[in-house]
């Protein structure tokens, strides 16, 4: 019957992982259906912190079965460091319980090295990839040169293909970027080792989604990064290569909307944003660094300072609208404490002319013609992160979350005041 699809509202890091682990104890299945290990989030398991990238967070509920879909990219090397450390503590990762998806495309290690040259290439325009070679991989993905998983099956003619990519993507490094190829045989020997190691777990991953949805069972979909980042609708070009957005988990999972129960935006309830594009809202004085700081605001898979600045309500509601969201997950409020007054942008302004929406659909060189319109708002000196109940917070932080409710006309349903687990209001 019914999915359940998480994705982020803004730039990516919103606290998705937290959702997704509250989620999955009712739900069967947890899938990842964009991106690939550009992604991070961390998970704490049997006391140790684990920083997975592409396995999804699920993992830690005994009962689910994981999958990565279509439409994610995969990084052979990463997958199996991730079931190892998995495995090492204790943690289930067989092939019942991970399930690959033939049609997921693989990350060769020259797509990392052509994604850290187009980067260093651009040079003052760089995007501030996490050189994870995700642009290089979807761009093959797209021309249908791509490596998938279910050639894995044949690892013979895997390890042909892999030679042919290899020595394809060399040219253009050593011609084009003068650049030092990759060397070829061990790359071949090393993925045809791995392909042997991760065959078991290719799967057909959109009939598992279909058996599971026939009989009832809950799909509880985790996006990566965020909507401002998605290929078609985020700032572009300073977004990554894959659909973020919650069309996104259908493409890449291979199911219809029927399916669709809720759709859950998590949104900080500040902003954040790594790598380079514009940022209207963006703090660079000291409460960009207090936010930061107080926030823990570091990239988990690169260690990147995050850009840090103050909630865009009209980011907000682009995200509402372009994802269909059902409901708000508003995610490190506790942050906030002690800041006043507080800002949000409300609408944007350009020469005289104001707008309510979000101007991104224009991409990047639009974006920076338009200044945030701010509204101010009382901050509050309470520690907050003991609260659980609505009542438990300060009339300010009511206020605060009722205002952006106000603007984007779908309930806020959880609400974090601190890091752990437990530290959540529920309305
Ligand atoms: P790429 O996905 O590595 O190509 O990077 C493209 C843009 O997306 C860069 O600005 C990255 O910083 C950003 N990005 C990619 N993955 C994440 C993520 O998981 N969180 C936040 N930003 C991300």
């Amino acid at each position: 019957m019914p999915a359940i699809i998480v994705v982020g509202a803004q730039w990516g890091d919103e606290g998705k992982g937290r959702v997704v682990d509250d989620l999955a104890r009712q739900a069967h299945l947890v899938a990842r259906y964009n991106g690939g290990d550009n992604a991070g989030h961390t998970v704490v398991a049997q006391g140790h912190v684990l920083r997975l990238h592409l396995v999804p967070s699920g993992i830690l509920h005994p009962h689910t079965v994981c999958l990565i879909g279509a439409g994610v990219v995969v990084n052979p090397v990463q997958l199996a460091k991730e079931l190892d450390e998995l495995a090492a503590l204790g943690i289930d990762v067989g092939p019942e319980r991970v399930k690959l998806s033939a049609a997921a495309h693989i990350i060769l290690p020259t797509h990392r090295a052509l994604d850290g040259a187009r980067e260093a290439a651009r040079g003052r325009e760089a995007i501030g990839t996490t050189r994870r070679g995700i642009g290089p991989v979807y761009a093959d993905k797209a021309a249908r040169v791509g490596l998938r998983a279910g050639q894995m099956m044949d690892v013979e003619a895997f390890g042909q293909r892999v030679a042919e990519l290899v020595r394809s993507h060399n040219r253009l490094l050593q011609e084009h970027y003068g650049l030092e190829p990759v060397p070829v045989e061990e790359t071949v020997q090393e993925h045809v080792a791995l392909a042997q190691r991760l065959r078991p777990y290719v799967a057909d991953v959109s009939e598992v989604v279909a058996e599971a949805l026939a009989a009832g069972k809950t799909l509880l979909c985790e996006g990566a990064q965020g909507t401002l980042l998605d290929l078609d609708h985020g700032t572009y070009p300073f977004v990554t290569s894959s659909s973020c957005v919650a069309g996104g988990a259908l493409a890449g999972l291979g199911f219809g909307p029927g399916h669709v129960a809720r759709v859950i935006g998590v949104s900080k309830a500040y902003t954040t944003r790594v790598g380079a594009g514009p940022f209207p809202t963006e703090l660079t004085d000291e409460v960009g660094v207090r936010i930061r700081e107080a926030g823990g605001e570091y990239g988990t898979t690169t260690g990147r300072p995050r850009r840090c600045g103050w909630l865009d309500l009209p980011i907000l509601r682009y995200a509402v609208q372009l994802n269909g969201l059902t409901e708000l997950a508003l995610t490190k409020l506790d942050v906030l404490t002690g800041i006043h007054p507080l800002r949000v942008a409300v609408a944007y302004e350009r020469e005289g002319q104001r707008t309510e929406r979000f101007p991104g659909e224009y991409g990047a060189e639009e974006l920076v013609r338009w200044r945030p319109v701010y509204e101010e708002l009382p901050g509050w000196e309470e520690d907050i992160r003991s609260a659980r109940r609505w009542e438990d917070l300060p009339p300010q932080a009511q206020a605060y979350v009722r205002r952006i409710e106000e603007a984007i006309g779908i309930p806020i349903t959880l609400i974090g005041v601190g890091p752990g687990r437990e530290e959540t209001v529920r309305r």
